[in-house]
C-alpha cells in the first residue's frame, strides 16, 4: 500500500508539472490535501516526510524570521497552501542554490544565522518532502504527554528544530540579536509573559540579563501542548526556575491581550 502511494505521488508530479497552470495547480493542491491527509492517517511509520510533522518545524527555526504571518514582501511559509504552491522554488533555492546549478541566492540567505542553523540533513528533508510530492500529513494528536518528564521530552524536540536556530542548543542566544533563555530574567519572571510571548511573537525593544535587544520574534503555529512542552522544557534547562507549563495555562492565556512590546521587565527572581 505504500509502495503504491509512492509511485501514485511520482506520476502525479510528472504528469502536471510541465503543464503547470494556475486551474491543474488548485485541482493538485486539493488532491494532495486529501490523499495525504489519508495518508497521515494511516500512521506514521511512513518514510517519506510530510509538512507538518517534519517540514513546518524547520520553517519555523530557520525561515520564519523573515517569512512569517506578518512579512509582507516575503511568503510565509508557515502556512501549508503556501509552502506547497511555491514548493519547486523552495527546493531550488535549499538545495539547487546551495550546490551550484541554480542562480538565484541559496536560502536561507547568505550569512543569516539561519544559513549556519539550517542542517545537511534539513535541507535534504525539504528535497525530498518536494520530490515525494509535498504531503501535508497530519498534526500530532492532542493527547500530549501526562507528566513532567514527558513534557520535558518532547519539549527538548522542539526547542531542538525550532527555538535553537536562534536562541541557540546552548540556549545563550547571540549578543545584539536573539536574547538569552539560559538564565534569563525576563523569561523566569513572569511565566504568563512569556507563554503570551511564544503565541503572539515580540517586536521592540527588550532588555535581557541587562541587555538591550531590538529584533522580532515571529508567531508560530504551534498548538498548546507543543507550547506548553517546548516551555516547560527550556525552564527545566540552562538554569532555568523548574517551572512546568500547561496546555490549560496556554489555552487561558490565547484568550488574553498580548503583551505591549517594549514593556519593562519587573523584577527578577534572580536578582
Ligand atoms: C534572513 C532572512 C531570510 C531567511 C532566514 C530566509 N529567507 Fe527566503 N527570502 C528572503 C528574502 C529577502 C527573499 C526575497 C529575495 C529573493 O528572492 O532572493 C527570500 C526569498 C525566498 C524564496 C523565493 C520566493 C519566490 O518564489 O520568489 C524562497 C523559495 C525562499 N526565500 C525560501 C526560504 C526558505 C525555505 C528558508 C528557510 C529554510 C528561507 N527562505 C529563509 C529572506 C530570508
Ligand atoms: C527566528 C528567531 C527566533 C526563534 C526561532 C525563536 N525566538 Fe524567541 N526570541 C527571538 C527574538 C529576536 C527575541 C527578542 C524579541 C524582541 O526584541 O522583542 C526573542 C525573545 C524570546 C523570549 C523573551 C526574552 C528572553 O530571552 O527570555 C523568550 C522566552 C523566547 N524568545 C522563547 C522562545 C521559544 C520558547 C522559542 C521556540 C518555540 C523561540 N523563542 C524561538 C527570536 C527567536
Amino acid at each position: 500500500m505504500h509502495t503504491y502511494q509512492f509511485l501514485n505521488q511520482r506520476r502525479r508530479v510528472r504528469l502536471t508539472w510541465p503543464s503547470l497552470s494556475a486551474a491543474i495547480g488548485c485541482l493538485v493542491f486539493a488532491q494532495a490535501f486529501a490523499q495525504n491527509t489519508a495518508t497521515g492517517a494511516a500512521g506514521g511509520a511512513s518514510s517519506s516526510p510530510t509538512y507538518l510533522r517534519d517540514i513546518q518545524p524547520i520553517f519555523m527555526g530557520n525561515c520564519s524570521r523573515c517569512h512569517n504571518q506578518q512579512s509582507r514582501f516575503v511568503y510565509n511559509w508557515l502556512d501549508y497552501k503556501t509552502a506547497y504552491a511555491d514548493r519547486w522554488e523552495i527546493r531550488r533555492r535549499v538545495w539547487d542554490s546551495l550546490h551550484g546549478s541554480y542562480y538565484k541566492e541559496a536560502m536561507p540567505i547568505a550569512n543569516s544565522p539561519e544559513s549556519l542553523a539550517l542542517s545537511d540533513v534539513d535541507r535534504q528533508t525539504i528535497k525530498q518532502w518536494v520530490d515525494s510530492g509535498a504531503p501535508r500529513g497530519v498534526a500530532p494528536s492532542p493527547d500530549g504527554p501526562k507528566t513532567k518528564a514527558e513534557r520535558i521530552q518532547l519539549g527538548r524536540r522542539l526547542f531542538t528544530s525550532i527555538c535553537a536556530a536562534c536562541h541557540q542548543p546552548t540556549g545563550l542566544g547571540r549578543p545584539n540579536m536573539f536574547p538569552p533563555l539560559a538564565g534569563s530574567d525576563y523569561l523566569n519572571a513572569d511565566k504568563s509573559r512569556a507563554i503570551k510571548l511564544v503565541i503572539y511573537g515580540r517586536q521592540g525593544e527588550v532588555v535581557v540579563n541587562g541587555m538591550k535587544y531590538n529584533n522580532n520574534m515571529p508567531a508560530f503555529p504551534l498548538t498548546d501542548q507543543d507550547i506548553a512542552n517546548v516551555l516547560t522544557f527550556v525552564y527545566n534547562s540552562f538554569g532555568n526556575s523548574g517551572l512546568e507549563v500547561t496546555p490549560e495555562e496556554v489555552k487561558f492565556q490565547r484568550t488574553q491581550a498580548p503583551e505591549p512590546a517594549g514593556a519593562p521587565a519587573p523584577k527578577s527572581i534572580f536578582e
